[in-house]
């Protein structure tokens, strides 16, 4: 593949402070990149713009790195409409739901979970998102477990262990037994395919000293920690995962003002997931708490059957600035720059050269139309690694 000249850039946003205007999003009106080789080998005003092999006109439409949706949960059989129209009908949301999921996927075979699990990335991509995460946690069984991660793992290097979403059903009345197979067996099936360790830590999953376990016993295994924290009610996970110095504390909707303080002196990252709060009708994280008090905010969709069944980053981005307080230049860096810092990845969330040539051409002439514009289908086209492929 030789060298691309994407041209006539509305407006890029590198996500460099280095290029263009010095701001946060590094943003150049007029642009022009350079993709040779998978990667960006230049960007700058279309002006001066090298000669490339080929050519494309983006005819004033803006240029975004590819979305990095770092929270979903895509291994799994079956949906939830039920217990979506009952909340919808004024019942709450709980953790318990999850098994309805776990007994669908359970008796699903590989073809099946690869399938569905490849339906939702296409569908992700054609909304713009490049990078993955994606976890276990509808398995619960040695096995199961193993051979979601495994499925993940063809499809993404960013793969979670998830054995602690909920107790499992088949460990009813002995939750330490559950522990101690997560924590045991179960970690040895698992480790091999995954790069991250999490745990919901919730009333209804685990406790702070369940989570602790699981989160030690994958770190290790060599598993970095993540942490699904404060979703439902106020609890100790967000201290935990800072505590652990674990990438990401996901969720973060019931913070207390310690909780905020830890996430902004910590390197752990709030990954907040709008979507859940849609779909579950909670009240929304405080994402301008965080960025004033200087925490790293990341957006997610944490796409799954039950509290978020949402693969689409732009929607994600337009909630967030409607309803938790972002402006829509905080929001597109929290869905691209964020997410990659959620992950621990500076190859990917950014336009500058060196970095992977991930990138989503809008239908529009700014990125802040992405908020502007909710619901309206933006994405024009989608490279990954220098390729078009969407
Ligand atoms: O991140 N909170 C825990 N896990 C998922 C929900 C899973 C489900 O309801 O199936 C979440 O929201
Ligand atoms: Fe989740």
């Amino acid at each position: 593949m030789g060298s691309t000249l994407i041209t006539r850039i509305g407006t890029l946003v590198t996500n460099d402070p280095a290029l263009g205007d010095g701001g946060p999003l590094g943003q150049i009106e007029d642009a022009a990149l350079v993709l040779d080789g998978g990667t960006v080998a230049w960007a700058g005003p279309a002006a001066d713009a090298p000669a490339a092999d080929e050519v494309y006109d983006a005819e004033g439409r803006a240029v975004v790195p590819g979305f990095v949706d770092s929270h979903s949960h895509l291994v799994f059989a079956g949906d939830r409409t039920a217990e979506f129209n009952a909340r919808m009908s004024g019942r709450a949301y709980s953790a318990g739901g999850i098994r309805t999921t776990v007994a669908a996927t359970r008796a699903a075979s590989d073809e099946v979970l690869e399938a569905n699990l490849t339906h939702y990335l296409d569908e992700a991509l054609r909304q713009g998102t490049t990078t993955f995460e994606t976890k276990s946690g509808y398995g619960l069984t040695v096995a199961d477990e193993a051979r979601a991660l495994r499925i993940a793992a063809r499809h993404t290097e960013e793969v979670t262990y998830l054995g602690a979403h909920i107790v499992s059903p088949d460990y009813a009345d002995d939750p330490a037994g559950y522990v101690a197979l997560v924590t045991g067996a179960m970690l040895d099936a698992c480790a091999p395919h995954a790069r991250w360790v999490d745990v919901f830590c919730e009333k209804g999953a685990f406790d702070g000293d369940q989570a602790r376990a699981v989160l030690t016993a994958g770190m290790a295994k060599g598993l970095v920690p993540r942490v699904h924290a404060n979703q439902l009610t106020h609890g100790p996970g967000v201290q935990l995962a800072v505590e652990l110095d674990a990438a990401s504390a996901d969720h973060c909707t019931h913070l207390t003002p310690a909780d905020v303080d830890a996430l902004a002196s910590g390197s752990t990252v709030a990954t907040l997931l709008p979507g859940a709060e849609f779909s579950t009708r909670a009240r929304w994280p405080d994402a301008r708490r965080l960025l004033d008090a200087g925490a790293t905010v990341a957006l997610s969709t944490d796409c799954n059957p039950g509290s978020s069944f949402t693969s689409s980053m732009p929607f994600c981005i337009a909630l967030a600035v409607r309803d938790m307080g972002m402006t829509p230049d905080e929001a597109v860096w929290s869905a691209t720059a964020g997410g990659a810092a959620a992950l621990r990845r500076t190859d990917i969330g950014r336009l500058s050269p060196g970095a992977r040539a991930d990138l989503t051409v809008l239908d529009a002439p700014s990125h802040v139309h992405l908020a502007y514009r909710p619901g309206v289908p933006l994405v024009h086209g989608v490279w990954r690694r220098g390729a078009r492929a969407a």
